[in-house]
């Protein structure tokens, strides 16, 4: 039997911790199924003293993750602190110039760096797997990177932040607000540790950057995002959205256009009978359209210690079935040098059918005026309706909703703004663009 494979993992927090348990539990299995037996013999975390559930003797402890990248003797560095930044850059760096593997699940240093690493990683003759940054549990990475090779891919999108959908979900459900349902998300482990990452769409857009190179096989172009979060989203849309048909989901989409690529982020509408809609709690889902296959959809646990490590573990596992001398798989599924430059598609340029949510002075012309400003900028209503007053009371602001056809951010947002320019707008309009699956 080959000899065994040698970890260090710098982080043990829920993820790392979960990892360190279920290889010790699991050692016999693994060692089964993999042909070698996968040992931990480095570790790194900010506390030494705490008790994780997993046993550290003969364990070597380093002080700094970079030292344990720099100097452990160790095949594979499983990277679980997270932070686009140092420590996490600098080891993965590191490690990746030793020839070591690297094991990641850190998305923010993947969307920030990941064209970098991966050519590290291929000058080196090493390994960057990182099935666990995008979708937690659902093996997204693999499908993309490697089974649907030789498709051409037309849309990838999906629910791929645990936190925003249970959020969303909870809100629905249960009538809750925002603030109650995003600490009951932070309680069970979902959140990061800055939850502005996740409610602000960050998190999502991270994930989808990188989705969108192994989709289109260009460079990471995480600043390229389009990107609106869900702090903005009340109870009433989430009602509305419910009456008129459809539901609220936090979407990261990725689109090849006749203009280039578009990557959004934002919350969406999608149809109440379509199998994302039905997608709740922190449960995620990623969609991918492409010319041979058809449509794909994967369902499953987004986030969380065992869902991620469960990943993580399929990486190292995959490292561990590997024989020397086997080609490596390419970190973006081709050589760097095959990976094109990224062509944005303009926000203003996107089509696709809109709600938009107005609140108004009660008083005559105002519908015919909103209907009016449609029409100038070519834009065909599916529906609108105008919410009977909720009190009796004649200057009570009264709800006028929208829903568009298939039309253009350019005209929306150019009607948006002669629609307030009439001054009898209360607060802010509310938009929230719509995505259809293709089979709708
Ligand atoms: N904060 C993330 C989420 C964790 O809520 O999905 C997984 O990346």
């Amino acid at each position: 039997m080959a000899d065994a494979l040698k970890l260090g993992i710098a982080g043990l927090g829920t993820v790392g911790a979960s990892l360190a348990r279920i290889l010790q539990d699991r050692r016999d299995m693994l060692t089964t199924t993999c042909g070698r037996a996968i040992d931990i013999t480095a570790i790194t975390a900010r506390d030494q003293s705490r008790d994780r559930g997993f046993d550290v003797s003969g364990i070597t402890w380093f002080d700094t993750a970079d030292a344990l990248a720099a100097n452990a003797d160790i095949d594979v560095y499983v990277e679980l602190m997270g932070g686009a930044g140092d420590p996490a850059y600098s080891s993965v760096k590191a490690a990746l110039s030793r020839g070591i593997h690297v094991v990641t699940a850190n998305k923010a240093l993947l969307a920030a760096h990941g064209t970098e690493l991966a050519e590290i990683a291929e000058a080196n003759g090493a390994l960057l797997n990182y099935e666990a940054a995008v979708a937690g549990g659902i093996p997204v990475i693999k499908a993309l990177r490697e089974s649907l090779t030789g498709n051409t891919v037309s849309r990838v999108y999906g629910i791929m932040n645990g936190t925003c959908n249970y959020i969303l979900t909870k809100m629905e459900k249960e009538g809750l607000g925002f603030e109650t349902c995003l600490k009951e998300a932070q309680r069970l482990g979902y959140a990061e540790v800055d939850p502005a990452f996740d409610i602000e769409g960050n998190d999502t857009a991270h994930k989808l950057s990188i989705l969108t190179s192994l989709a289109f096989g260009t460079a990471i172009a995480a600043d390229d995002i389009y990107l609106e979060g869900i702090t903005n989203i009340s109870i009433q849309d989430i009602h509305a959205a419910a009456e008129l048909g459809y539901r609220i989901k936090l979407l990261g989409v990725a689109q090849r256009t006749e203009s280039g690529i578009e990557q959004r982020v934002h919350p969406t509408m999608v149809p109440l009978d379509s199998v994302i809609a039905q997608v709740e709690g922190v449960t995620n889902a990623v969609a991918i359209e492409s010319d041979v296959l058809g449509e794909l959809l994967m369902v499953g646990p987004g986030a969380g210690g065992n869902a991620t490590a469960s990943a993580v573990l399929g990486d190292i596992a995959d490292i561990a079935k590997s024989r020397p001398g086997a080609q490596n798989v390419p970190a973006f599924g081709r050589p760097v040098a095959s990976l094109a430059p990224y062509q944005q598609a303009t926000m203003q340029s996107h089509e696709g059918g809109y709600f938009i949510r107005l609140s108004v002075e009660d008083r005559a012309g105002v519908f015919a005026s909103i209907a009016t400003h449609m029409a100038q900028n070519h834009i065909s209503l599916e529906s609108i309706v105008q919410r009977a007053r909720q009190h009796d009371a004649a200057n009570e602001p009264q709800t006028i909703i929208l829903v568009t056809h298939a039309t253009t951010e350019d005209s929306v947002r150019k009607a948006v703004a002669m629609v307030k320019g009439e001054g009898y707008l209360v607060g802010e309009p509310q938009v929230i663009r719509i995505e259809r699956p293709k089979a709708s």
